[in-house]
């Protein structure tokens, strides 16, 4: 199967000045395109059952050594995911179960906030800042390096913050704590507690 990019879900223009319009016509135009140009090249010569797969059963299913197709798959998955986490028209912070399960697992919204911030801050190198929901129905906080993604460790991802450098360097330079600041005034909290109801859908229907 051919994977293809899905849309941008708001214009270029529509996350400035936070993030830039040439931010996204380079991390969406071009490093996301690429992900999905290099995948879909790497796929012609791939075992063929991996043809039959969709991009996350990709992402979860990919033998470690066929590294081409699981970097890309993955990098193609988790910036598709980064996308949804933005949106132009921010809610202040997450509401019903969403927040119950935050208040649960982390004392407050600000103490999320600040173990993801510090996660996503403090991610040496390139890779991912996450919140997931893990295999007991509970939330976390975590990091992967380069493409990881806690899928193939059996958690659910709820959010998402890009940390590459790629994802900030034409707006903030080197200054990686700026972008993750302005990246919670983006935060689509909506999002990812729909995210969420669906991982305890899920685990309630196991
Ligand atoms: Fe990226």
């Amino acid at each position: 199967m051919e994977h293809k990019q899905p849309e941008l879900p708001y214009a270029m223009d529509a996350l400035a000045p936070a993030i830039s319009r040439e931010t996204l016509e380079y991390h969406y135009g071009k490093h996301h395109a690429g992900y999905f140009k290099k995948l879909n090249e790497a796929l012609e010569s791939a075992p063929a059952a991996y043809a039959k797969l969709n991009l996350e059963e990709l992402v979860c299913k990919v033998e470690p050594q066929h590294t081409g197709i699981l970097n890309n798959a993955a990098q193609a998955w988790n910036h598709s995911f980064y996308w949804d986490c933005m949106t132009p028209q921010p809610s202040a912070e997450p509401t019903g179960e969403f927040l119950q399960a935050i208040d649960s697992a982390f004392g407050s919204f600000a103490a999320l906030k600040k173990s993801f911030g510090d996660a996503a801050k403090g991610q040496f190198g390139s890779g991912w800042a996450w919140i997931v929901c893990n295999a007991d129905g509970e939330l976390a906080v975590t990091a992967t390096s380069n493409e990881g993604n806690p899928l193939r460790d059996g958690c659910t991802p709820l959010f998402v913050c890009d940390v590459w450098e790629h994802a900030y360097y034409i707006d903030y330079r080197n200054d990686r704590p700026a972008y993750v600041d302005a990246f919670f005034k983006l935060a689509n909290w909506d999002f990812a507690a729909e995210q969420f109801a669906a991982a305890r859908a899920a685990q309630a229907a196991a």
